[in-house]
């Protein structure tokens, strides 16, 4: 159960309690000032009867004069004058004025109670009759009582739905930021750090969107940083494996080689002069080259996995991919990279300008979309272009990545520019390679707006 509906009915509660209170106080209070007003119509109404017969008893004429002490009555609200005959049976009643619009039998029964009943014998001169019967009726004093409550029910219910609605209302616009609050942390529970929270609402519920953003913002920081360690260690690895295999290729290659060379030199030197002894150590020299050679093969052949020497283009951008959208859940990244990559030069030239530049628009840019786009084309060479719809260029300053870039581009004998995107979405870095790989005074260069790095 919310929040809001506990309140509800905690307050539903409450109104229901004293809802019940309030009854039982009416029913006691009305109950008394019923039997009040009642019995002092009563007394009234049975002395005022008492007076009549005393008339009666000194009248000449009793029998006409009858009806008109019956008749002294009629009209009353609370007392009833019945006459009895000498068997008892009503014969004649005053007209007792009912209600309009009467209480239900069961709220007349709950409040009526018992009536007081009187009664008078008639005066000796009339014969045939027995006694007057003077009877109080609560019917209209119940029913102004049920008319009352009525009013009083309307009243009531009326400032209960008031009193709902407000606190519905309001219990639902001031916890508002906790409902955000709980977005929020299912957000960064999805790894999202960048959502805010407004900083509204009740004052101890302010503190508590503060501490959210404030955390936000320290695991974004914390995660960019992570991110960024993660990818420099990455690329660190792949240049020092590749400049280890490159070492060992280059320099302890040739060396084996030509220890095998002159072993072989040696013994066709010694001919059949050689000892035995001589022979079989030549031999066995010989057999340790080889397999020093076999060896350092194996070894260059773990060192190149990974890189993308060994993936290949198309299959180490797809990685790098990979290693941003699993960091960046929102993050798309299009690219568009020939199947068997371009060539094993410029192969690893074109993998550093695309692993910079997504870096880049991620860390810098805050982008959301990146398109790579590798191609090759007969006349024009090859084109390299990575854009993103993030901020944009805000500063002019080159790090390592964009000299990094710039030089390894050079050294192919490549154009290398970055620029704001004409569109305004973000930032477009473009490399392109002359097709005879010879250097050229004309750009191939054909990004939008001038490179102003
Ligand atoms: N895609 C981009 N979106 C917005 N700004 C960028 C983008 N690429 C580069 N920049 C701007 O160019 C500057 C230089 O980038 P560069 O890669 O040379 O250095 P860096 O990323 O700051 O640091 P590092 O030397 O670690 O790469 C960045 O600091 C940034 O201000
Ligand atoms: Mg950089």
């Amino acid at each position: 159960m919310s929040l809001r509906q506990r309140l509800l009915l905690n307050v539903a509660l409450v109104l229901g309690l004293s809802v019940l209170v309030g009854a039982g106080m009416s029913y006691w209070r009305s109950a008394g000032k019923i039997r009040t007003e009642l019995h002092s119509g009563f007394v009234v109404g049975e002395q005022v009867l008492k007076d009549a017969v005393d008339e009666l008893k000194q009248s000449p004429r009793p029998y006409q004069q009858l009806p008109s002490v019956i008749d002294r009555f009629s009209g009353g609200r609370h007392v009833k004058v019945s006459l009895l005959d000498s068997n008892g049976n009503r014969v004649a009643e005053s007209r007792l004025e009912m209600p309009k619009d009467p209480a239900p039998d069961w709220f007349y029964h709950f409040l009526g109670g018992p009536h007081e009943v009187s009664r008078i014998p008639v005066p000796s001169n009339l014969q045939g009759y027995s006694a007057f019967l003077v009877e109080a009726d609560p019917r209209n004093e119940v029913q102004e009582v049920w008319e009352d409550l009525g009013g009083s029910l309307i009243v009531i219910s009326i400032l209960a739905g008031l009193v709902s609605a407000l606190i519905y209302w309001t219990v639902g616009r001031e916890l508002r930021p906790l409902a955000h609050l709980g977005h929020a942390l299912s957000r960064v529970a999805k790894r999202d750090f960048s959502m805010r929270l407004a900083e509204e609402g009740p004052r101890d519920l302010r503190v508590v969107t503060q501490g959210f953003n404030h955390m936000a913002a320290q695991l974004e920081e914390a995660e960019e940083s992570k991110t960024l360690l993660e990818e420099q260690l990455s690329s660190v690895q792949d240049e020092e494996r590749a400049e280890l295999a490159r070492d060992l290729h280059d320099e302890i290659g040739p060396l084996l080689f030509s220890v095998g060379l002159d072993t072989a030199a040696v013994q066709k030197a010694l001919g059949d002069e050689a000892s035995g002894d001589v022979v079989e150590r030549l031999e066995s020299i010989r057999e340790a080259v080889s397999l020093s050679q076999k060896r350092v093969l194996q070894i260059l052949g773990r060192l190149r996995s990974g890189t993308v020497e060994d993936l290949g283009l198309e299959a180490a951008i797809n990685r790098l991919i990979e290693f941003w959208t699993s960091r960046r859940p929102t993050l798309r990244i299009h690219a568009q990279v020939p199947e068997d990559g371009i060539s094993p030069e410029l192969d690893p030239v074109i993998y550093r300008i695309v692993q910079e530049s997504t870096s880049n628009a991620v860390r810098h840019g805050n982008t959301n979309v990146i398109d790579i786009v590798v191609e090759r084309d007969p006349v024009k060479g090859v084109r390299v272009s990575v854009s993103d719809d993030g901020g944009g260029l805000k500063s002019t300053r080159a790090g390592h990545g964009l000299t990094g870039m710039r030089e390894r581009v050079a050294a192919r004998l490549g154009v290398f520019a970055i620029g704001n995107r004409l569109d305004g979405k973000g930032v477009l870095v473009e490399a392109s390679f002359p097709a005879n790989a010879e250097r050229s005074e004309t750009s191939a260069f054909m990004g939008a707006g001038p490179a102003i790095l």
